[in-house]
């Protein structure tokens, strides 16, 4: 058990870097907490109107679960999933933020870059497209999330697709505000203030 403990420990200790209120505070634009929905990641960063440090709060929530996972693959498949489950919760739950974290999109698909990269790519495909033509992020993240357990069902890694069933229902359910808004039509578009 305590090889599994340490690697969620450690994917803790990634997971819980809060890359949206540390690169937007560096960027001078003062506190991402205080903007549109109030949300630390890249979504509500794009709404200070800066798309370069949107792409590096992206690329930074998921990278740091990818590197967690890859670094606890080391040690087994099961090493690998702590690693993925505890950078999923750091992001969620940062102690750093008084465990007021983000949502879990982009950290959800750092973990998938490590686990199954068709099954990353096709979360981003999905994602995309439902962006594409909602301009609704959370209604994408929905979606995209909602199909990754089955798709890793189907890549035959039933352990992983178990865990990533637990993060969907657990992304789900950090979204609910989004997913009120989204039923009575009141959900911000992307790029869009609010
Ligand atoms: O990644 C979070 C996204 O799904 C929703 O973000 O800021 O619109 O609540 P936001």
């Amino acid at each position: 058990l305590w090889p599994f403990v340490v690697a969620a420990i450690f994917g803790y200790c990634l997971g819980s870097i809060p890359f949206g209120v540390v690169f937007t505070r560096l960027a001078g634009l003062g506190d991402i907490r205080s903007v549109g929905s109030g949300n630390i990641g890249a979504t509500n960063v794009l709404r200070t109107g800066n798309k370069g440090l949107a792409a590096a709060t992206l690329l930074g929530d998921a990278l740091k679960a990818t590197v967690a996972v890859l670094i606890a693959a080391r040690w087994g498949e099961g090493a690998a999933l702590a690693a993925a489950f505890g950078a999923f919760i750091g992001h969620l739950f940062p102690v750093w933020l008084n465990f007021k974290g983000g949502k879990g999109v982009a950290t959800f698909l750092g973990c998938l870059i490590a686990l199954n990269i068709w099954v990353a790519l096709f979360f981003a495909a999905v994602w995309l497209a439902v962006a594409y033509f909602s301009k609704y992020s959370s209604l994408a993240a929905l979606m995209a999330s909602a199909l990754a357990a089955p798709a890793l069902l189907i890549a035959d890694q039933p352990a992983a697709a178990t865990l990533f069933a637990v993060l969907t229902i657990i992304l789900w359910a950090r979204h609910r505000d989004n997913i009120m808004r989204l039923m009575t039509g009141q959900e911000s578009r992307i790029g869009r203030k609010g």
